[in-house]
């Protein structure tokens, strides 16, 4: 089977997943980085914690109100809930459309700069994604990382490494039937301002969408997930609100085909408030925007953060209550309806310099 068996379908789906007014749930964070999360609040990294903390979010009723996919792990796509059901049913059951990290990770990349990566993981992946497929998963995630230094990064070469690998990794999973995510993060470390990360952020992406067409990917099967157009996290100048909305929607616009059905936003390191207050302000009328795409949300620790201090590694109700208030914001915002500080919502800065997922 090929991309054109699948093409009906990966629309569908991509469309599904940009429903207006919900956004997407990344737990796919690698058994390492869990690690850290469930260190924050003192729990131990077992296949037990990760499967009880994983199964509280996926049982939290109305979920699929707001959310429309959720991005996993490996472990969890195959895990079963502690009542002996399986996640993905767990995800069906609230209306929530398993998707899957697929790539294997960030690597140095010879020739580039000292921080600059490629990401790994197109050996075997039409395969791979076959089988992800067949357990139940219908979308999928590459997280290719791009950093601003004050000596030149990003390479060219590293621009034009990682947006080949994002869509030769695209076109990969559509001959499979999955809605490819493509993630090109540009990270918040830096002092850069915030016209220099629009001004990479849009050669970045142009050269995503000329790689794309080259492998032929089905751009109305896929989703963008790119970072906000911010300042560096160590930049003089705070970011203005309303200035991060204007110059995010700015670049996308100059450098996203109108045949891509949505944009969802990673968190990157906000603070849970200030990524519901970009994301509102992004789709507020007063920023007339010219392109139709659905502008939302796929966030990790800005939908992750409140509820895992909740939990705290047993309190299922809390832990609930916190991601559904948190959901329903970021609808909200996706809407441009999120009313400020509406929602028990953190302003604690999440950025960590280096982050890897
Ligand atoms: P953050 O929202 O925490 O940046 O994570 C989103 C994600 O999926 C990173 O790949």
């Amino acid at each position: 089977m090929a991309l054109n068996y699948y093409k009906n379908e990966l629309k569908e789906n991509a469309q599904l997943l940009a429903s207006k007014g919900k956004g997407i749930l990344a737990v796919d964070e690698s058994t390492k980085t869990v690690g850290k999360r469930l260190a924050g609040i003192g729990v131990e990294n077992t296949e037990e914690n990760r499967k009880a903390y994983r199964g509280m979010l996926f049982t939290t009723e109305g979920l699929g109100k707001y959310i429309s996919g959720a991005i996993l792990f490996e472990e969890t796509l195959y895990q079963n809930h502690q009542d002996g059901e399986s996640m993905v049913k767990k995800l069906n059951d609230l209306g929530i459309i398993p998707g899957i990290k697929v790539d294997k990770g960030l690597n140095p990349l010879p020739g580039g700069g000292d921080v600059e990566t490629f990401c790994s993981g197109l050996d075997g992946l039409v395969e791979r994604a076959a089988k992800y497929y067949e357990q139940g998963a219908r979308f999928a995630k590459w997280r290719a990382v791009l950093q601003i230094t004050n000596d030149g990064c990003p390479s060219k070469l590293s621009i034009q490494e990682n947006a080949w690998g994002l869509a030769r990794y695209a076109r990969s999973v559509q001959e499979s039937g999955l809605v490819p995510i493509i993630e090109p993060e540009i990270l918040m470390d830096g002092d850069h301002t915030i016209e220099k990360t629009a001004e990479v952020q849009e050669e970045v992406i142009k050269q995503v969408y000329i790689a794309c067409q080259a492998n032929g990917v089905f751009l109305e099967g896929t989703l963008l997930k790119p970072s906000m157009t911010v300042n560096g996290a160590d930049c003089p100048t705070k970011g203005d609100p309303m200035k991060v909305a204007e110059m995010t929607i700015r670049t996308k616009e100059r450098c996203v085909p109108a045949s891509v059905p949505g944009i969802v936003f990673l968190s990157g390191g906000l603070s849970e408030e200030a990524a519901s207050v970009y994301l509102n302000n992004m789709n507020t009328n007063t920023l007339y925007r010219k392109a139709l795409w659905n502008v939302s949300f796929s966030y990790g620790r800005a939908l992750q953060h409140s509820c895992l201090k909740a939990w705290k590694g047993s309190d299922v109700e809390g832990g609930q209550k916190a991601l559904i208030a948190i959901a329903q914001a970021n609808s909200e915002a996706s809407k441009g309806a999120y009313v400020a500080g509406s929602q028990p919502s953190s302003d604690e800065q999440l950025f960590v310099a280096g982050y890897t997922y």
